[in-house]
């Protein structure tokens, strides 16, 4: 099998193919040989030493916790998948997934069948960044329909689909991003658009009940005048996490930050959403497995519309 990995935490630039042995199914996983993995901040975060570094024991490392692929072999106990099954899944975040291969071992409960009618690209690039939405609007912001809703960074991979989701619920949706996402923000459904780099946010927006934080930092502090008394924020750069909560704390305001975690069930919901039309996914680019390093550089710009996959 192959598989990029990182030898070093040195940064996309350390990412090589390698050519490994094809490992076996324990019990209660699966063999997939995968059809597209995605690409989030997290990635490249992780590959520099950030990240998820903390919870790699041992280098060599294979980036990656989501993707689509076809069942191969099935390990002890899995009564839930069937060889040639059509799968996708985000998995065993934050501990090393290794979806950047041709081949990976997954848990099978981690894993939900993708609906026909989704294709594989858009089934591996779904799952951290629409779980992350998920359950932070869902579950950690016990969003209900009428509320109001500010998503900062709506074009890229959470937050876009945050959006969806939000208007799924039936919530009146805020989105920040460049003059250049306006329309792709209001093709989202987006009720209000702000565009970050002329109109500060804190200035416009004063009865948030829940803000979805893709930004953090100072962006995030500033974003906090935007909450009602009785909102809350969730941030989801871990990075600034500490400092954000802090800043909400000050003023006596709720601010939580998060983890996404697999969820098999919150995931195939998600997908027969997206197999519908109800919530789409849009894909900035595809890249071949081995050019994950250029997928990487894009990726650390901070300017993807969507989310980037890699085609196996
Ligand atoms: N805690 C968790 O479990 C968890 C899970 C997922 C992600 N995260 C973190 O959440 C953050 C967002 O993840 P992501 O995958 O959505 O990132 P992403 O796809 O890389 O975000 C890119 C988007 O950010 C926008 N952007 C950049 N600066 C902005 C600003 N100052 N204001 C508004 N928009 C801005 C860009 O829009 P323009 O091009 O218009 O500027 C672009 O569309 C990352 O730090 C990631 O690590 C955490």
């Amino acid at each position: 099998m192959k598989a990029m990995r990182i030898h070093a935490f040195d940064g996309p630039e350390g990412l090589q193919l390698d050519e490994l042995d094809t490992p076996a199914p324990g019990p209660g996983e699966v063999l997939v040989h995968t059809r597209a993995a995605g690409i989030n901040p997290i990635d490249w975060k992780t590959c520099a030493g950030g990240g998820a570094s903390g919870f790699i024991d041992a280098l060599p490392f294979c980036p990656g916790w989501e993707c689509s692929g076809t069942v191969a072999a099935l390990g002890e106990g899995v009564e839930t998948l069937r060889i040639g099954d059509e799968v996708m899944g985000f998995i065993r975040f934050p501990h090393p997934a290794g979806c950047y291969a041709d081949t990976i071992i997954a848990p099978a409960e981690q894993l939900c069948l993708r609906p026909a009618a989704l294709d594989p690209v858009s089934a591996a690039g779904l799952g951290l960044a629409g779980l992350t939405a998920w359950q932070a609007l869902f579950e950690v912001g016990h969003l209900k329909t009428g509320q109001s809703v500010l998503v900062l960074a709506a074009a890229g991979g959470v937050g876009h689909l945050a959006v969806q989701l939000a208007k799924w619920k039936g919530a009146y949706v805020i989105g920040t991003a460049s003059a250049g996402n306006k329309g792709f923000l209001q093709s989202l459904g987006c009720d209000d658009t702000i565009d970050y780099t002329r109109q500060q946010v804190e200035t416009l927006i004063h009865d948030a009940d829940l803000i979805i934080d893709c930004v953090g930092g100072q962006t995030a502090i500033q974003a906090l005048d935007c909450l009602n008394p009785h909102g809350q924020m969730i941030t989801l750069p871990s990075v600034t996490a500490a400092e954000v909560m802090a800043a909400g704390a000050a003023r006596d305001l709720k601010v939580s930050s998060m983890r996404a975690r697999p969820d098999a069930a919150q995931l195939h919901e998600l997908a027969m959403l997206a197999s519908s039309g109800k919530v789409m996914l849009s894909i900035a680019d595809t890249f071949a497995l081995e050019e994950a390093a250029k997928a990487h550089h894009l990726s650390a710009h901070g300017h993807i519309r969507g989310k980037l996959v890699l085609t196996v």
